[in-house]
């Protein structure tokens, strides 16, 4: 990374920014947002994150880390025979996720078709909504080291707090509601499960979110973003390019940082990455950059 030597006495007040997982095209640019972000104070800040391998780990121990789809497909509520369709399902579909070579508008109707499938697999499996705490308890899911900071932090100064997700929202609230962190600032837009009324999963609720469609969702929900139209400082994170649209129904943007975490191909995907997130965190699998921007911005 070109450093100038300005930049270089700048990013020494948040020496997190020199460990080796970062990158940043144009670290002038971060600098320039964060110096703004921070005059600007906390009361005009509110921060928009991806949930799956944002919040979550990609990996540890060298072994993948569950989705919040996955959380599910691993369970005990799901048939083998089901368990097979949907890892079959992931084996084809992830590759096409993450393949740099095609176009987005190439991925979008196969990823359109990666959801429905697998949520008219999930609902053919007659799942139970009181199970779901306990197949969440049972299940590897692992916030990112330093998540307790972050949501604490974000609390405890009453900034809010969006999870906009394409996963599903009745697991990634119950990963949160675990850890002890769904605090009151937290806003989760995400697929929902449609349960009846003994309680059995019978559809999922409202337009599907699909990976490459958060931009859609985002306009969906103007009444969100009208509430929150004085903080016009937004702390973005994302780990898949369509999470760069989330923040496309805020009102009155003045600055945007994206942070995007770079999990897997990470050579193949660096460039795009670096051309359309302000910092990229390659294969680190914590919040310390997001908990010392976080600091930064906030003067605490
Ligand atoms: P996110 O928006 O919270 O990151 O959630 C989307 C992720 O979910 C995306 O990376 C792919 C993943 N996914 C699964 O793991 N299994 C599935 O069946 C589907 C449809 C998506
Ligand atoms: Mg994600």
């Amino acid at each position: 990374m070109a450093w100038c030597v300005f930049c270089f006495v700048f990013f020494s007040q948040i020496p997190v920014l020199s460990k080796s997982s970062v990158n940043m095209r144009d670290p002038k640019r971060v600098e320039q947002i964060l110096t703004s972000m921070r005059n600007a104070g906390p009361s005009t800040l509110q921060v928009i994150s991806d949930f799956d391998m944002t919040l979550t780990r990609f990996a540890y121990n060298g072994k993948r880390c569950p989705t919040s789809h996955n959380i599910l497909d691993n369970s005990k509520l799901i048939s083998e025979d089901c368990k097979a369709k949907l890892k079959n399902l992931l084996d084809t579909y992830y590759p096409i996720e993450i393949d740099s070579t095609r176009s987005v508008e190439e991925k979008l109707p196969l990823m359109v078709e990666w959801w429905t499938k697998a949520h008219e697999l999930l609902v053919q499996q007659k799942i139970i909504k009181d199970h779901l705490a306990l197949v969440v308890r049972e299940s590897e899911a692992m916030l990112r080291d330093g998540y307790q900071q972050f949501f604490d932090h974000l609390h405890q100064l009453s900034v809010p707090l969006l999870i906009f997700s394409a996963g599903i929202g009745d697991v990634l609230e119950e990963v949160i509601r675990q850890a002890g962190v769904f605090h009151p600032n937290v806003k989760v837009f995400s697929n929902y499960m449609d349960f009846d009324e003994s309680g059995v999963l019978q559809a999922f609720k409202g337009e599907l979110i699909h990976i490459y469609n958060k931009r859609e969702g985002a306009l969906l929900n103007t009444e969100h973003f009208k509430e929150l139209q004085s903080r016009c400082n937004v702390l973005l994170l994302g780990d898949s390019l369509g999470d760069l649209n989330m923040a496309d129904g805020v009102m009155d943007l003045q600055n945007i940082l994206k942070i995007g975490y770079l999990n897997d191909k990470v050579d193949e995907r660096r460039q795009s990455y670096l051309n359309s997130y302000d910092i990229i965190l390659e294969k680190d699998e914590t919040m310390d950059v997001p908990n010392a921007i976080l600091r930064y911005i906030t003067g605490q």
